[in-house]
């Protein structure tokens, strides 16, 4: 029997998201280096660590080594989402999707006025990972990444309009 699916980011909404430790850069590097064509290095995982502004979070599996992370800053009242990546194989189970639903629900408690990011233009599968929580496309950055490729300027705005 097919089962039904979500209309609204909600799975996985029991994984735990935790702070990400120096225990798990390596690992988290390794994911990095499974899921982007430029990685960032255990080296730029560290520096974030040592930003007091850097929000660094995990989702860990079997034996506590992390599947799936995110960074992002918190600066002038808005958080920007700087990295994410599910490893491989664990992607479409939720975790991407709990990890952006945690950090809307962080800037809202902070009174943050959006969430923005920048992702490929070609990375589809993100784009629809954000649209589900609410984001919207706000502009073109030519040429944004290292391989001359195009960014695209998403928000998700966190007040509500009254
Ligand atoms: C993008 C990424 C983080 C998504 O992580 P994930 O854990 O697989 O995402 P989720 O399982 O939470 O997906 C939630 C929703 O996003 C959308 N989505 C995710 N992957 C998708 C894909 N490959 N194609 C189409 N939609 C997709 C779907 O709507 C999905 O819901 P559904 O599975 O109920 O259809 C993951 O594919 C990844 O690590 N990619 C490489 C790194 C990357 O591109 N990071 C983002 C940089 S901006």
């Amino acid at each position: 029997m097919a089962s039904a699916r979500p209309s609204q980011p909600d799975a996985s909404l029991q994984a735990l998201v935790e702070p990400m430790g120096e225990g798990d850069v390596p690992w988290v590097a390794e994911l990095a280096a499974s899921s982007f064509p430029v990685p960032w290095d255990v080296a730029a995982f560290r520096n974030e660590l040592q930003r007091p502004w850097a929000r660094l979070r995990v989702i860990r599996g079997a034996e506590g080594v992390p599947v799936a992370y995110a960074v992002s800053w918190c600066l002038q009242g808005e958080m920007h989402l700087l990295s994410l990546a599910t490893s491989p194989d664990q992607r479409r189970l939720g975790l991407g999707s709990r990890l952006v639903g945690d950090l809307i629900e962080f800037g809202r408690e902070r009174g943050l006025d959006r969430v923005t990011l920048e992702v490929r233009a070609a990375n589809r599968a993100a784009q629809a990972l954000y649209r589900r929580w609410s984001f919207v496309t706000l502009g073109r950055r030519p040429r944004y990444y290292e391989d001359g490729s195009d960014a695209i300027l998403m928000v998700c705005p966190l007040r509500r309009v009254p």
